[in-house]
């Protein structure tokens, strides 16, 4: 329809809403469907966290309008949090907060982006980057890392995607969809590429920093290349780690001029994010944090339990991957192969819809994270409903033609 924005012809709904529609139509015909798509911890937010907030509501400290990018006490946590965690030293003035890190990124990407502007985005990826890039105006440049590379952008990879029109790098560790998360000289080897390219700046997306498992050790950019800390913008948030998903704050430390940008589109666009949320996020990064690894453990659990049981499916590679909860197989092995409605499995999109058809479990195709053919899992799901759910995977896989 022509009054619509030309915008809209460049830019797709999510791709991973076709199965989870799929899914509940099918639960509402009474269908036993197990759901693997949610890429949210199944955990409750802790108790400590819901508390302070009610409190800041009883108080009277949540009624009002907050600073545009964040209360000063919020401010105050993030720059904590980055000191203690992560050995980064920002001023308030460097750090905003918007509605959930989803916000923080897309502020970035309109502050900055020109029409003809390049992000590189290393695929597999996030389904949402290369949509925000084209909504903000820029040209999305993803490069396939592969299962075999560890699905880590190699620098030389890196070195051939840049033009003189590039002008962020987009790193995820871990990542969305697939867990892998790159250690320190992974990342300097993609820093010392980024330092030789003075116009080239990084965006990481840390919002997975504490889901890691094995001992392995997170890193940013800015921590392991000081001397990117002037074109880093750091982005985080308390979704994931803090089972915070609904309350919808994310954060970001950068350049103060950067920063002062992205607040100027947030006062034009939503504001504060809630006050409510803020108060329950101070109390999420200043309080007790040992409910982290506990949760940790039982993600470990589950990531070490799908590993195996999809590893022993017909047709399925899957990789053990560092952290997140994601794990993402390849399902090259079952592609042309009959399912038993006699559909021919084309694609990975055939492989998610007939799954869903015979086993009823509910996963994501690969191809719009960027690499296919394979598909995500999602293993923030109770153990039992996993386990099970990898039974019939199995199941499936065995009984392809
Ligand atoms: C890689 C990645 N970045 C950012 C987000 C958005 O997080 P938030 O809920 O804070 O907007 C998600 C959520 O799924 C994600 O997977």
């Amino acid at each position: 329809m022509a009054f619509l924005a030309d915008t809209l012809q460049r830019i797709k709904p999510s791709a991973t809403i076709a199965v989870t529609d799929k899914a509940r139509a099918l639960k509402l015909a009474g269908r036993d469907v197990i759901g693997l798509g949610a890429g949210e911890p199944d955990f409750d937010t802790p108790d400590n966290i819901k508390e302070a907030a009610i409190r800041a509501i009883r108080e009277g400290r949540a009624s009002k309008y907050t600073n545009v990018d964040g209360l000063a006490e919020l401010k105050a946590a993030v720059v904590g949090k980055f000191k203690r965690e992560n050995g980064l030293d920002y001023k308030p003035s460097q750090i905003s907060v918007g509605t959930g890190g989803k916000q923080v990124l897309y502020n970035a990407f309109v502050a900055t982006l020109n029409p003809g502007d390049e992000v590189i985005i290393p695929a597999p990826f996030w389904v949402s980057y290369p949509d925000m890039v084209m909504l903000a105006g820029g040209e999305p440049v993803p490069v396939v890392a592969t299962a075999e590379s560890g699905f880590k952008l190699k620098p030389e990879q890196l070195e051939r995607a840049i033009t003189p029109r590039t002008k962020w790098l987009l790193l995820n560790s871990p990542s969305n969809p697939t867990g892998a998360a790159y250690t320190r000289a992974e990342l300097k080897a993609l820093t010392d590429v980024v330092l030789r390219h003075p116009h080239v700046w990084v965006m990481t997306d840390d919002m997975y920093e504490h889901l890691v498992y094995d001992d392995f050790v997170f890193t940013t950019p800015a921590q392991v290349e000081p001397q990117l800390y002037d074109r880093t913008l750091t982005v985080n948030g308390v979704s994931k780690a803090y089972c915070m998903t609904g309350w919808r704050i994310g954060y970001a430390g950068g350049p103060a001029e950067l920063i002062k940008a992205m607040q100027t589109i947030q006062s034009q666009s939503t504001s504060n994010p809630s006050s409510i949320s803020q108060w329950a996020s101070v109390e999420a990064l200043n309080g007790p944090q040992d409910f982290i690894p506990v949760n940790n453990k039982v993600f470990k659990e589950r990531r070490d339990l799908a590993v195996s049981m999809l590893n022993q499916a017909r047709g399925i590679e899957c990789p053990r991957p560092e952290g997140a909860f994601y794990v993402y197989p390849s399902c090259a092995g079952t592609i042309g192969k009959t399912a038993p409605t006699g559909k021919k499995l084309a694609n990975d999109e055939d492989f998610v819809t007939e799954l869903l058809e015979a086993e009823g479990v509910a996963v994501v195709q690969g191809t719009p994270f960027g690499v296919g053919p394979a598909f995500r899992i999602s293993y923030a799901t109770a153990t039992s409903a996993l386990e099970e759910a990898c039974t019939r995977i199995q199941r499936f896989c065995g009984n392809l033609q």
